[in-house]
């Protein structure tokens, strides 16, 4: 391995559960995102260097190129569409629900059987989109960056789509969650093109993940 290869990911969850599987393969950060404001960090391994991104923009950076690998949510890469990117791996890690979710007073079950036109609220606009129209429901699809709970609870919205992993923020807002659209984890992401023109180099970055995920499963004792 000796050119060089960027992994674009978020600080927060995705940086602190992706580090454990890199570990296993003695891949560590010098400098940890968390403390520093550096967006480029280097690893132990000089040819392997991590680029610190929003969430939401791991997909755009690894599908132009500008990272080779990434780890993003289902939900992001949804979003995203996915183009140019190869998904060889779900990592299995941030595991979470998008969920829709109202208040505890609001009668869902009712809303649905009478057809009625609901105020949707999310970040997720494809994935709430989808959702709905298979359901052959009309929404009106209300977009925002993040906060979504509030959104009933002010009128705003009737209903939410977001991600809900303990459940505790919808508790601390007195929303139910009334329906779940899909189980969310993080996926390795791939540049196709760079895949094509570095399959060596990069042949064994993804062996040091799908390892380690298969080792943090037995030790899950999924397998
Ligand atoms: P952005 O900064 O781009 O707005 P974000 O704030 O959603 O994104 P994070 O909160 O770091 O970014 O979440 C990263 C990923 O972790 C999400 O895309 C999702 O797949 C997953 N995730 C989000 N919330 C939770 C949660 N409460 N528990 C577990 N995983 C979660
Ligand atoms: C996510 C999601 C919910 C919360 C759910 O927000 O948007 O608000 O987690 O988790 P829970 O069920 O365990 O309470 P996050 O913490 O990522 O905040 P952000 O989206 O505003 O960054």
């Amino acid at each position: 391995m000796s050119e060089s290869l960027t992994i674009a990911l978020s600080k927060g969850r995705i940086f602190e559960e992706t580090m454990p599987l890199l570990a296993v393969a003695g891949i560590t950060p010098l400098e940890n995102p968390e403390h520093s404001r550096k967006l480029v960090i280097k690893t132990n391994r000089p040819e392997i260097r991590f680029i610190i991104v929003r969430a939401s923009d791991v997909p755009t950076y690894v599908q132009h190129g500008a990272a080779d690998f990434g780890i993003a949510g289902l939900d992001v890469l949804i979003e995203h569409g996915g183009e140019g990117l190869y998904q060889p791996l779900d990592l299995n890690i941030a595991r979470c629900r998008m969920m829709v979710a109202a208040l505890e007073s609001f009668d869902y079950a009712f809303a649905v059987r009478v057809g009625a036109r609901l105020r949707v609220a999310t970040k997720y606009v494809q994935i709430a989109r989808e959702h709905f129209a298979a359901k052959r429901m009309h929404v009106d699809l209300i977009k925002l960056y993040g906060s979504m709970e509030l959104a009933p609870i002010v009128g705003l919205a009737d209903v939410i789509v977001d991600l809900v992993s303990t459940g505790n923020t919808l508790k601390a807002n007195h929303l139910v969650p009334v329906e779940q659209i899909m189980d969310v984890s993080s996926r390795l992401v791939v540049n196709q093109a760079a895949f094509k023109l570095k399959r060596s180099e990069m042949m064994p970055v993804m062996d040091i993940f799908r390892s380690a995920c298969r080792m943090t499963d037995r030790q899950e004792g999924k397998i």
